[in-house]
């Protein structure tokens, strides 16, 4: 099937085009395909860029013309001002060489090893935070919570670490500031040189500090261990210190100490950011549909009670892990990464992609496609259960798909369900006005723009 195409040229100077995007981006992008199809060119200055909205498009990007595509170099860069150079912010042979040295660390042994830590985060935080006693009940900042259990978790998988409160507080402040600043840095046509006091600078190397200093006191804590006879440990980076590339020559094969300090940080962000932005979501979806938490928390409380089992078990909580699914189908946590650049002409769903120019597959829109998704917008886990009608592959992907699709999905499978299983199993949540939810806005992940508070009350 050949897709219809369109060109759009309203736009003469790249700065409000680039101001409409950032204004609300999921409308401007649903307005492109409403009224051009599913292929649309913009050219911005000399730029053409091309919006995907068909998951076959998507995937003869993604995964069937990987070698003629990159991520964009520009936005590498910017992310990399963060990062560093590690497995996410890097393309060619040294991301491979990055991924396949990471891949091991999340082996589904691995991750089973770990499922007893998250479901331990997620009641050691409740226990912390939530009411304990039956009928008590109290309003939560949904997206406080769940970061500080998915960040507990992380820490704990990376480093064998326990932060403190106080610390835990610090340091999500410095990533929301760092992710806002890249947000705002993605938007301006053009980059400032580093030494240059471009706005958010200061603030920027502060909050990078803040994570660089926990981060580098337990690489050196590590150090120290293993000088003192210790081995390398069996968490994240215990793997990454021991871990030699079998593909590569010495000194090669070890990652260097900036390769271990750049992806712990990487692994740190990407790997509770994400999760936390999923399960706010989840919460506030299952404050709106009382009826559906409550099948789902009926299928929970059937399955054991204790930490051990919890990975073979989650696995079955089929209608749990459905309702996981439609929040990210809904709330995609992940929007702002599906872009590739071309390394040359190549012929994409009947069009030809000119080298160099950029191609965008708009999640969201992909997302909610009212021709596999009917009734886009509304929460359907039934979509995700056994024998509903099968979707077009990579309709839904908001792990993406191809050589550089997300490496902690599995983890972040297991610790969403575990996590969920734990706050649902023990209390009731509601809105204490309406059933909406705010509005969403893309803070690098998706985040709600207001504040989402949820009333959660004890269960017996
Ligand atoms: C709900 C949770 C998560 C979502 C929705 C998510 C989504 C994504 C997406 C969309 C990508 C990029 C795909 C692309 O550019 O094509 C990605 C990459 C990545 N993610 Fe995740 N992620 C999640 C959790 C995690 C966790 C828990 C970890 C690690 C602990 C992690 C580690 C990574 C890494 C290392 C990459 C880079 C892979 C590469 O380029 O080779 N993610 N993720």
């Amino acid at each position: 099937m050949t897709s219809q195409q369109a060109t759009v040229r309203p736009w003469p100077l790249g700065l409000p085009l680039l101001q409409a995007i950032r204004r609300d981006p999921f409308g401007f992008v649903a307005q492109l395909r409403a009224r051009h199809g599913d292929t649309v060119k913009l050219k911005v200055l000399s730029t053409d860029i091309y919006y995907l909205f068909r998951p076959e498009a998507a995937r003869q990007v993604l995964v069937n013309h990987q070698d003629d595509f990159v991520k964009d170099q520009r936005v590498l860069e910017i992310m990399q001002s963060v990062h560093g150079a590690n497995v996410i912010t890097t393309e060619g042979a040294a991301w491979e060489r990055q991924r396949r040295i990471l891949a091991p660390a999340f082996a589904p042994k691995r991750i089973a090893a770990c499922a007893a830590l998250m479901a331990a985060a997620a009641d050691e935080c409740a226990g912390r935070e939530l009411p304990a006693q039956t009928g008590a009940s109290t309003v939560v900042d949904v997206e406080g919570l769940t970061t500080r259990i998915t960040m507990d978790v992380i820490l704990r998988a990376l480093f064998s670490y326990r932060y403190g409160l106080e610390e835990a507080a610090t340091v999500s402040g410095a990533i929301r500031a760092l992710s806002r600043q890249l947000m705002r840095e993605l938007f301006w046509p053009l980059r400032p040189a580093a030494w240059l006091p471009y706005p958010g600078r200061t603030e920027k190397a502060r909050s990078l500090a803040v994570i660089h200093d926990l981060i580098r006191a337990r690489i050196e804590a590590r150090r120290r261990d293993m000088a003192n006879g210790a081995d390398a440990g069996e968490d994240i980076l215990g793997l990454m210190l021991a871990a030699r590339d079998e593909q590569a020559e010495a000194p090669h094969a070890a990652l260097s100490d900036a390769e271990v300090l750049n992806n712990c940080v990487g692994l740190f962000g990407a790997g509770h950011d994400t999760s936390a932005t999923a399960l706010t979501w989840w919460v506030g979806l299952m404050a709106a549909h009382p009826e559906i938490a409550a099948q789902v928390r009926d299928e929970v409380r059937g399955l054991p009670d204790d930490h051990a089992a919890a990975a073979r078990d989650i696995a079955e909580a089929r209608l749990l892990n459905a309702t996981i699914k439609e929040a990210m189908r809904l709330y995609p946590p992940s929007v702002a990464t599906f872009s590739r650049r071309a390394l040359r002409n190549v012929e994409i769903d009947g069009h030809t992609i000119v080298k160099g120019v950029l191609v965008i597959v708009p999640i969201w829109n992909l997302h909610r496609d009212e021709r596999w998704f009917p009734e886009p917008d509304a929460f359907r886990p039934e979509r995700f259960l056994p024998g509903a009608p099968a979707l077009p592959r990579n309709a839904f992907m908001p792990f993406g798909v191809g050589p550089h699709f997300c490496l902690g999905q599995q983890f972040a499978m297991v610790e969403m369900a575990l996590i969920a299983a734990r706050l649902i199993r023990r209390h009731d949540f509601s809105l204490d006005h309406g059933t909406d939810l705010p509005a969403p806005m893309v803070d690098l992940v998706l985040k709600p723009r207001e504040r989402l508070q949820v009333r959660f009350t004890r269960l017996a």
